[in-house]
């Protein structure tokens, strides 16, 4: 039911005396509940997001072009940041979740800082980059994910000979922003010391249901770099043990080893894989989600718009909106890379979801 004139809705029509009587609780910063009622209670989940398409090769040349404009000294994090047409106020790529495509030359570093936001990273090309969280160094390889979680030191530099990496940055800036919770801070130093073995937290834990023996009570994972080959790999593991999801493919959550809950309190993000011509049916949940084409090539459905991607091409899924997905190739298989608000969803009881059971499932091409 969707009809504002039940019994129930706000359904005062105006008249003069509303009015003046509006006015009047305006001088006192107050106001009349049932004039904004039906806008600020929707009968379902209603995002301000435009499901959008971000181009990997049109923005390229633009992110370059950034090393030669600014020092990542100078802008503290030389980043093209990817605006949701409906959200630039509040710096969204989508929902409450910003996202950029940083650079690093070879050489160049980036200073150590913290922040209240947590972050990740997806990297996208490139090999010599690195980064250090609270003291850790991990190196980066093209399709790795990293997590640097609220408040840990974090700092990241390119040592490579020659060239460029250039990763995706993933922050929850726009919520922690809405909550009015977010610091930052410079380091001391500019950048931190690396203690011990480089990937230590990658050594020690490799999954497979086992745990090393040591304590941890941080509300984030101590696993911080998930390479990209154990995640293929376990894609493909996990291809041949099971069913693919209807929705996703086959579908597998970046989780705290210690919990087996999300990698952190506010971001969770997945890999999955659809194989060679696999196309989902499509529903709907509330969280937001931004994707990243990790490998191979297809399309996406989204709020009854297509979306052609490739590798590398970033587009978002808002919260509520209608989607599915399809490898667009007979032959080779297509990886999405995502991250999302679902940690803040599930932890409030917010998570609904609902399949689209229109026709055959599938949603009209309408543009
Ligand atoms: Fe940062
Ligand atoms: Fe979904």
């Amino acid at each position: 039911m969707t009809d504002d004139t039940v019994l129930g809705r706000a359904r005062v029509e105006d008249r003069p005396e509303l009015q003046e009587y509006y006015a009047k609780l305006e001088e006192l910063s107050a106001g009349a509940l049932w004039t904004v009622a039906n806008d600020i209670e929707p009968w379902e989940p209603k995002s301000k997001s435009t499901p959008t398409l971000w181009n990997y090769e049109a923005l390229r040349p633009l992110v370059l072009q950034a090393a030669e404009l600014v020092t990542p000294q100078d802008a503290g994090r030389r980043v093209v940041w990817l605006a949701n047409p409906s959200r630039r106020e509040v710096s969204a790529a989508v929902g409450w979740l910003y996202s950029g495509l940083q650079i690093m030359l070879a050489g160049e570093w980036a200073p150590a800082h913290r922040h209240a936001a947590a972050a990740l990273r997806f990297i996208i090309e490139g090999e010599g980059a690195y980064t250090v969280v609270d003291g850790e160094r991990a190196t980066l390889g093209a399709k790795d994910f990293v997590i640097t979680p609220s408040g840990t030191w974090h700092d990241h530099g390119n040592e490579a000979k020659s060239g460029a990496a250039i990763w995706q940055d993933g922050l929850d800036i726009p919520f922690v922003n809405a909550m009015e919770a977010n610091t930052y801070e410079v380091h001391g130093d500019g950048r931190q010391t690396a203690e011990g073995e480089s990937n230590r937290s990658t050594a020690s834990y490799t999954a497979a249901g086992l745990l090393p023996d040591t304590r941890w009570d941080r509300r984030y994972s101590p696993l911080l770099k998930y390479p990209f080959e154990r995640s293929y790999e376990a894609l493909g593991s996990l291809a041949e043990a099971q069913a693919p999801s209807p929705y996703d493919g086959y579908v597998l959550r970046f989780t705290n080893p210690t919990t087996g809950g999300h990698v952190m309190p506010t971001m969770g993000a997945q890999i999955q894989l659809l194989t060679p011509d696999e196309a989902t049916q499509a529903h709907r949940h509330t969280g937001s989600v931004m994707y990243t084409v990790a490998k191979g090539e297809g399309h996406s459905v989204i709020g009854g718009k297509r979306f052609d991607w490739k590798e590398n091409d970033i587009f978002c899924v808002p919260s509520w909106e209608v989607h599915e997905h399809a490898n667009g190739s007979a032959s080779e298989d297509a990886v999405l890379f995502s991250f999302n608000d679902l940690p803040v969803i599930e932890s409030l009881g917010l998570y609904l979801e609902r399949p689209f059971e229109d026709g055959d499932g599938h949603q009209e091409v309408t543009s």
